[in-house]
């Protein structure tokens, strides 16, 4: 498949584009620069041999994308997908943000979002695509060690079983990890809010953790 990375130049896009090249994917990383896309892109392919990876704008890289992954920070997801919107009709597009700020004293806060979650507004100024969220619990400094596997479960949320089985066989893709189905979009703002835990987790035990669910054979 052909997967595009929105705002794919930081370490969670950047991340989970290697662990996807890896995984025999073609891969393009978006960007508000086209230079910064294709720097992204020469990245992939330095950490990953054979990788075919390509750079540039956002709205360039998603469209011929089967699946489209919101990889940028939710601060900028209304305007962002307001542009792409037309681009992303009829596509998977699965959002990775985890809404949060850092407070002093506290660390990681998980924001309070108006419309429940990062995804659940996404789908709803997205109306014409196949929203699901998934890779919110998978720290970037993990995905980007390839030779280490990952050891987490994906929890894949979204009203499109599709969509969901589709996204959920590229999170089992990536070594170390399982994709499982979490239920609809509404689920999806507990995924996002253990991202601030496990970030807070991170830094007491100075390490990057992640999620198992037990209980599923
Ligand atoms: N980092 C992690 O370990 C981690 C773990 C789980 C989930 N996440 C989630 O994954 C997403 C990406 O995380 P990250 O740490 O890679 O983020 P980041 O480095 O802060 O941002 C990623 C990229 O998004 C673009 N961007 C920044 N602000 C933007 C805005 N206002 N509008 C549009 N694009 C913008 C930038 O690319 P250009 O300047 O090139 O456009 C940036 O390189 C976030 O939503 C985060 O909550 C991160």
């Amino acid at each position: 498949m052909k997967l595009a990375f929105v705002g794919g130049t930081g370490p969670e896009g950047l991340g989970l584009a290697m662990r996807m090249a890896v995984a025999g994917h073609e891969v393009a990383i978006g960007s508000r620069s086209t230079e910064r896309g294709e720097e992204g892109a020469q990245t992939v392919r330095e950490a990953v041999a054979g990788a075919v990876a390509t750079g540039g704008e956002n709205a360039a890289v998603v469209g011929d994308a089967d699946v489209v992954l919101l990889t940028f920070p939710y601060s900028g997801q209304q305007a962002t997908l307001a542009t792409l919107a037309a681009a992303l009709e009829g596509k998977i597009v699965c959002n990775v943000a985890a809404p949060l700020e850092f407070q002093k004293g506290i660390g990681a806060v998980a924001l309070d979002v108006a419309g429940g979650s990062a995804a659940q507004e996404a789908a709803d100024q997205l109306p014409n695509s196949r929203v699901v969220s998934a890779f919110q619990n998978l720290a970037a400094e993990r995905l980007k060690q390839l030779d280490h596997p990952v050891e987490a479960d994906v929890l894949v949320c979204g009203r499109d079983a599709e969509a969901k089985q589709v996204v959920m066989g590229l999170a089992d893709q990536i070594e170390g990890v399982r994709g499982l189905d979490g239920g609809g979009l509404s689920q999806s703002r507990y995924v996002e809010m253990l991202t601030s835990l496990l970030i807070n987790i991170n830094r007491r035990y100075k390490t990057e953790t992640s999620i198992r669910i037990v209980g599923i054979d």
